[in-house]
């Protein structure tokens, strides 16, 4: 098995409640991941899968008690370090922490205005993000950010990239918010809604290079699917582990267990998920999150693309017509 890049889901503990989050009522059980879990999936994931990309992620991973372990054993054993954060006040403190240490950020921003972004996670937390921001690039950080657009925010979905672009961040992962956890099937956008925003983003200038997921595919684009390949590893605070987050709250939705250190095959995953690629050509989990997902990019003249594969807009190609699409290994 051959992971390039894998995700850890450190805890559910999270001093947010999102309005589209995807973990959604699982929070409320703040799990987290026992350290001896995450150790032996970092030894074993350097030494058996050649993984050399680590996410960490939640929950919010900056309040998870052995942050600073996971850092150090990851830096340690010679990973690129990446941490995906809401950009609170705990983030701060441990960039402050650890201020001499190479490890990347991406924090998410879901509006424009403090007070609409606001409103979707926590007061406050607008202001904290930007600061997060500036800190990381002062302190000579990648930095990242992630926008995650539906129908309560498409509105605000090119001001917040022109907000990005001038705080300077490496790129922006903008990603297509489904109905899990929090997130009810109304805030969906439609096909057409989310292929105009991708055709905007290329015709617009002053904007930071952009990763768009391919969520609405044209029909004649062959899926391929990252969960089908396993080329990628998210371990949860339960100790499940997904080939794809996209079946992360589905009943078996994990493709293995991690259990004494080592990884243990969940056979029911397969079984139940295994051929659905083959017989309908879109994501496989699709029609399991929503069943109205694939009819609607039907009627578009779409296929539901997987979410590890992205259009790269780039800021030199904004205004060209044509966006070139790559395999990107990491969903955030
Ligand atoms: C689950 S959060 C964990 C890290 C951290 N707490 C944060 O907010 O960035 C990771 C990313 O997933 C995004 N996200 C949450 N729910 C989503 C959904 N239903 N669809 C798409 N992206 C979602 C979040 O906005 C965030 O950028
Ligand atoms: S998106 Fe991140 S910050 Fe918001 S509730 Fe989910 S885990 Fe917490």
């Amino acid at each position: 098995m051959l992971v390039p890049a894998a995700d850890i889901y450190l805890t559910y503990r999270c001093n947010m409640r999102c309005r589209h989050c995807f973990v959604g009522p699982a929070l409320d059980r703040a799990t987290d991941l026992p350290t001896s879990a995450l150790i032996g999936f970092l030894r074993s994931a350097r030494t058996e899968w050649g993984t050399r990309e680590i996410s960490f992620l939640g929950g919010e991973p900056t309040l998870y008690p052995d942050i600073d372990l996971a850092i150090n054993l990851g830096r340690e054993l010679g990973y690129h370090l990446r941490i995906v954060s809401n950009g609170g006040s705990s983030l701060l403190r441990l960039m402050r922490r650890h201020a001499a240490d190479d490890f990347d950020l991406a924090v998410s921003l879901d509006a424009a205005s403090p007070a609409r972004h606001d409103a979707l996670r926590r007061p406050g937390s607008f202001r904290a993000a930007v600061e997060s921001i500036t800190v990381g690039r002062q302190q000579g950080r990648r930095v990242s950010a992630i926008l995650s657009v539906g129908r309560h925010n498409l509105d605000q979905a090119l001001d917040t990239l022109l907000v990005l672009g001038t705080l300077d961040v490496e790129h922006v992962n903008v990603h297509y918010v489904t109905d899990r956890g929090f997130a009810s099937a109304d805030m969906l956008a439609s096909p057409q809604e989310w292929r105009r925003l991708c055709e905007e983003i290329g015709r617009s200038s002053g904007l930071p290079d952009v990763r768009f997921e391919g969520t609405f595919q044209p029909a004649d684009r062959p899926v391929s699917c990252a969960a089908e390949q396993e080329s990628m590893l998210m371990l949860f605070p339960d100790q499940r582990v997904y080939s794809c987050t996209m079946f992360v709250g589905l009943d078996d939705g994990h493709a293995h267990r991690w259990s004494d250190g080592s990884l243990i095959r969940n056979e029911r995953f397969r079984h139940r998920y295994g051929r659905t690629i083959e017989s309908s050509g879109h994501c496989p989990a699709a029609s399991f999150v929503n069943e109205t997902l694939p009819r609607s990019a039907e009627a578009a003249g779409c296929v539901i693309g997987c979410i590890f594969d992205k259009e790269f807009i780039t800021a030199r190609q904004a205004g060209q017509v044509a966006v070139p699409r790559t395999i990107d290994r990491r969903a955030q």
